[in-house]
């Protein structure tokens, strides 16, 4: 199949509207910018366009979908319930970068949720991702566009990297935001419980409705142990790069100090070595080149002034890395209180928690 490619800053908008709706109403997939991470949506409720996606991310069929919306109406025709907790969530955060877990209608074919008896709905704030969801009408299923286990495309480049060849039609509209996937609290159980953190904190969504519980198995101290977690997709070895990472936390200068000494050992034994450090510590990493005469690899993924930026550029570090050929990666540790959480959360996952501290 050739994967088109349609540049929506560049493009007339009816162009593209009408392109990337006549595609989804016939049951094919187009990968779609949202303010999280790119999306490879189709039709929700057609259970064939759904196995479509799964095929084209080699994505395991028990993992489901994310519904996404433009607007409140289209609620009713998903979920058999809509709890004063999701009315008000909806209020506070959509559209916006948040997932709710509600109970499904029978119309919302199983091969979109995972055979769940839940749908996870998002009304994303994204211009283009409204825009065709407004004018072709139908609810997307849409799960970020990256191949099964690979980090999540926040560029359209990452899309094509992984989708070329296997879907329609890719929106280019840039890079995204937010860099990091939307955060999911499920809302059929008598507590909201958070599933998979993000941009929107624990902190913001108790503002609004009271106690919130987070899925024990997605704190990192449980990781080692037998916890399930609730999001099926959260079990995966997930966004893991090419190379070994490994995750150095502590006091700054030591962190450096530790890196330097790893990577000149892996260096010096013939490795590649990528470095994850900050605008503030870049510079302080000096490694010799390995035998073949390669340098290291040391990018910033943003600065520690703007949390923001840590998140905005993550996944685009981890594919630029892979792109560079490096065996073995050691990353800086990033601010875990409130948003650092989703940051840390996904960086520990891509190091298999690979992780040390230096005090
Ligand atoms: O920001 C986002 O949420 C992006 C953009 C494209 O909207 N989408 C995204 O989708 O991250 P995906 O498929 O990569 O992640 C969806 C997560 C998976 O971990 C899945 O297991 C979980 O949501 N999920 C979906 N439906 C669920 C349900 N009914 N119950 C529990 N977890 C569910
Ligand atoms: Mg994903």
């Amino acid at each position: 199949m050739k994967t088109l490619i349609y540049n929506t800053k560049e493009m007339d908008e009816a162009v593209w509207l009408e392109a990337a709706g006549r595609i989804l109403a016939e049951g094919g997939l187009v990968a779609i910018p949202t303010e999280t991470v790119y999306g490879l949506a189709a039709n929700a409720m057609d259970e064939t366009a759904a196995a479509k996606i799964y095929a084209a991310k080699g994505r395991p069929s028990d993992n489901p979908l994310i519904v996404h919306i433009a607007d409140m109406a289209a609620m009713d025709g998903l979920v058999t319930e809509l709890p004063e907790t999701a009315v008000k969530l909806a209020e506070k955060f959509w559209p916006g970068p948040l997932t709710m877990i509600l109970p499904k209608r029978p119309e919302v074919p199983y091969g979109t949720t995972g055979g769940l008896d839940t749908v996870a709905v998002r009304m994303p704030s994204h211009p283009v991702a409204r825009k065709l969801i407004a004018s072709s009408g139908i609810c997307l299923a849409a799960p970020s566009a990256n191949t099964s286990g690979r980090p999540s495309p926040t560029r359209a480049e990452h899309v094509y990297e992984d989708m070329n060849g296997k879907i329609d039609l890719i929106l280019d509209d840039g890079p995204v935001g937010i860099g990091i996937e939307s955060t999911i609290v499920d809302l059929s159980g008598e507590v909201p419980m958070i599933l998979r953190p993000g941009y929107i904190t624990k902190a913001m969504i108790e503002e609004v409705v009271g106690e919130v519980r987070v899925d024990p198995a997605i704190l990192s101290e449980n990781k080692d142990k037998n916890f399930r977690p609730k999001a099926p997709g959260m079990k995966y070895k997930h966004y893991a790069p090419k190379g070994e990472l490994l995750i150095v936390s502590g006091d700054s200068k030591k962190v450096i100090e530790k890196i330097t000494e790893l990577a000149s050992e892996k260096t010096a034994a013939g490795y590649r070595v990528g470095i994850i450090g900050t605008d503030e510590t870049i510079g302080a990493y000096h490694i010799p080149e390995n035998s073949r005469g390669e340098a290291a690899a040391v990018m910033s993924i943003g600065t520690r002034r703007e949390e923001a930026t840590i998140s905005h550029n993550l996944y685009d570090i981890l594919r630029r890395m892979d792109g560079a050929g490096v065996d073995y990666i050691y990353s800086e540790s990033f601010a875990e209180g409130s948003r650092g959480q989703a940051v840390m959360n996904r960086l520990l996952k891509a190091a298999g928690h690979q992780r040390i501290d230096v005090g």
